[in-house]
């Protein structure tokens, strides 16, 4: 079975509590349940990660070309500013799609610009909990098409 990363970033963590007008009322283990039923339906196994810690994710997204067959990843703020995210993106030769609960385009001008999403495949964003599986789906047919 094809194996694929989904990474969270900053406060993703705190899903279901924080801003919840924008983010739902979803919580991080609920969309992680989502995902694993997803993945299982379209076969693949899944390994969820969150950190708050650009490092940590880095680390972890040095795993995905070893261990993984694609990867999607929520960077969440780190979307906005870290060409450290961007270059690992771009040093992965897996399938990789970013996504975004909120659509980052009809926010604030800051939120409007994805530096991390030069590097990869596509970019899926404003459909809430469902970006995670519009992603899985998205991936999906990268890895076996
Ligand atoms: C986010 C959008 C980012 O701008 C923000 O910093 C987040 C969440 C989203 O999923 O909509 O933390 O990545």
């Amino acid at each position: 079975m094809k194996k694929i990363l989904i990474i969270n970033g900053p406060n993703l963590n705190l899903l279901g509590e924080r801003e919840d007008k924008i983010y739902g009322k979803e919580t991080l283990a609920q969309i992680e349940k989502k995902c694993i039923e997803k993945a299982y339906k379209c076969n693949l196994k899944i390994d969820f990660y969150q950190s708050n810690n650009e490092g940590e994710i880095i680390d972890k997204m040095h795993e995905v070309d070893i261990s993984y067959d694609g990867i999607i990843i929520n960077p969440a703020a780190f979307t906005h500013t870290s060409i450290a995210i961007l270059d690992c993106l771009r040093s992965i030769k897996k399938p990789k799609i970013e996504i975004h609960l909120s659509n980052i385009y009809s926010r604030e001008d800051y939120r409007k610009k994805s530096i991390t999403s030069e590097g990869v495949n596509g970019l899926i964003c404003g459909f809430g909990a469902n970006s995670y599986i519009l992603g899985i789906e998205a991936i999906n047919k990268l890895i076996y098409t």
